[in-house]
């Protein structure tokens, strides 16, 4: 039963308002006082003609009760209605309990294909905490679009190709060493791009030389695509040691390289809808009319951009997946640049241009400010999760030193942390780090989810077997089990409304109210110590949080062990 739908019904009968606008109107209050559900009649007062408080009372007294409604409150213009909680209870539950992990899926994407891009780190640069943010957002989007049917594929659009490569083969020749990069990695060759653009800003004819190089790179010069090739295969060895950690999977590493032999069909048909044009020896695509800086197509040199290669590579998803929306994550510098090479797909006449949707996010912040690769201070992923592990691993010695596979628990807890903090607040908002605030389980944190779902997973293992036939809802009739009820009943639409706002946080958000409303609960109310029918209708609300608590957390990318 839908209570809000059965609560418009009524109204609708009595008002005539039809059944959409009564369900647009009924409002779920903030204060409990004023019932589950409330009904303003200000919208009434025009085809009344009478002050919104009276057509209030006059509504009320045509209204049947129904069963599941205990009382009807007349407050001003409001009529509120309390729902009697036992049957409440038993819609939530028994809908959670027979649909288990399932509960709050949905097939409203079926038949439809998403295409998320996201992570798209740049190869020999290391997987610094920037790209955190696009990996754990990309992939807390990829999942809750699959939980609602969706087809999903996930793209890794790497930053593979491009003048830098061209940068970094002059740095190798003229600062580097096989040995070095055999031996230290991506550390080497960040270490030798960052020397290209310390020498670079004295000899600006090295950057010339670079792009030489990049040309040979598109050309298909041998030694060129040896050497890129060789810096891609380290590269992709340490960014998959890092997806390992946070559990992330691609469905296809199509990177920016992935499109050099792509690209020039799609400038000729730019040329052929008469949308380029020449400007000061390179070509680009005028945007005027839309108030933007014109889109670079290709350099003066002959190099292909950026963009070049994102729109080669919309329009080879398109043909690819046939998708219906296509999203693409990626900090909100880059909003222009998504701005402009979306209105050339426009421009050349495709209409899906509106499926494309970038997804901006914040910064990240530690207390150097802006990170960046250029100047070497960047934090480095994998050492920012190996922290977080060591970080919990003491605090489970402290809290609970007897604990069992405390290696696994930690990878659990501190890698949970670190994407949760990531995703708890709206995802433009800039992300700072504090390992105090991640990691206290007191707070609105993955650690303090966790430690909830743990906690239910225990009481079960001690409450032993249990049945869940014939549970007495009546029982459940006091306002902590009400109040988990209510977070029970809307999780199926947080996860639709994460989806529709592309926002993970509206689920993080979710879970640690579901979290406080239980541990309330759980702190209110004798669980495995009452008497016996107390004690299965509690349980069977034990049963349900830890269902939908760990599902939850899994459409986080983030894991639930049962015991910390
Ligand atoms: N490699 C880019 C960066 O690190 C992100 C790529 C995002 N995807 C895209 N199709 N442009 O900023």
């Amino acid at each position: 039963m839908d209570f809000k739908m059965e609560v418009a019904g009524l109204l609708a009968k009595a008002t005539e308002l039809s059944l959409e606008d009564a369900l647009n109107t009924v409002e779920i209050p903030g204060n409990k006082a004023m019932g589950d559900f409330a009904f303003p009649c200000f919208r009434l007062a025009k085809v009344f003609r009478k002050a919104p408080p009276m057509i209030a009372q006059e509504v009320a007294e045509k209204l049947d009760k129904p069963a599941f409604i205990e009382n009807i409150q007349v407050v001003g213009a409001y009529i509120n209605f309390f729902v009697k909680k036992g049957i409440y209870a038993q819609e939530i539950l028994s809908k959670v309990l027979a649909e288990k992990e399932n509960y709050g899926k949905s097939d409203i994407g079926a038949g439809k294909t998403v295409v998320i891009d996201y992570s798209s780190p740049n190869i020999a640069k290391p997987f610094h905490v920037g790209h955190l943010r696009s990996t754990v957002i990309g992939n807390a989007i990829y999942k809750i679009y699959e939980a609602l049917g969706y087809n999903c594929e996930g793209v890794n659009h790497l930053g593979d190709w491009g003048t830098q490569f061209g940068k970094l083969i002059v740095a190798y020749h003229n600062w580097g060493s096989k040995e070095a990069v055999e031996n230290q990695g991506i550390q080497e060759l960040m270490r030798i791009y960052v020397k290209f653009h310390d020498e670079a800003e004295k000899n600006p004819a090295l950057d010339d030389e670079a792009r030489l190089w990049f040309v040979k790179m598109q050309e298909g010069d041998e030694e060129a695509l040896t050497l890129w090739k060789w810096f891609y295969d380290i590269s992709i060895k340490e960014f998959e040691r890092v997806y390992k950690m946070l559990g992330v999977k691609f469905d296809a590493y199509t990177g920016e390289s992935f499109y050099n032999d792509k690209m020039a069909p799609v400038v000729e048909e730019l040329k052929a809808k008469n949308i380029l044009k020449e400007s000061e020896g390179a070509m680009i695509v005028d945007l005027e009319h839309k108030n933007m800086a014109p889109c670079l197509i290709i350099r003066k040199d002959g190099g292909t951009l950026y963009a070049t290669r994102d729109i080669t590579a919309a329009l080879y998803r398109k043909k690819t997946y046939n998708f219906d929306k296509c999203i693409i994550l990626t900090a909100l510098d880059q909003n222009l640049h998504f701005a402009q090479w979306f209105e050339v797909i426009h421009l050349m006449g495709y209409d899906w241009y509106k499926d494309l949707i970038h997804v901006p996010f914040g910064l990240v912040s530690l207390d150097s400010g802006k990170l960046s690769t250029r100047h070497g201070n960047v934090i480095l992923m994998e050492d920012l999760l190996n922290q977080a592990i060591g970080e919990t691993k003491k605090i489970i010695e402290e809290k609970n030193p007897s604990l069992e596979n405390k290696e696994e628990v930690a990878k659990q807890v501190g890698i949970g942390a670190v994407i949760f903090n990531d995703l708890y607040n709206g995802r433009i908002k800039d992300v700072v780090f504090s390992w105090e605030r991640m990691l206290n389980f007191d707070g609105e944190t993955g650690p303090y989810v966790q430690y909830t779902h743990a906690r239910a997973c225990s009481i079960l293992k001690r409450a032993g077997e249990i049945s869940l036939d014939d549970i007495h809802f009546d029982a459940l009739s006091d306002e902590a089990s009400l109040d988990i009820c209510k977070l029970l009943e809307a999780y199926p639409e947080k996860i639709k409304d994460a989806a529709n706002k592309l926002e993970p946080s509206v689920v993080t958000r979710h879970l640690v109210a579901m979290a406080q409303a239980f541990n309330k609960f759980y702190h209110d109310n004798p669980i495995l110590n009452s008497e016996e029918d107390v004690r299965q209708a509690r349980l069977a609300v034990v049963v349900a949080v830890k269902t939908v608590m760990k599902e939850g957390l899994s459409l986080l990318g983030i894991d639930a062990p049962e015991q910390m």
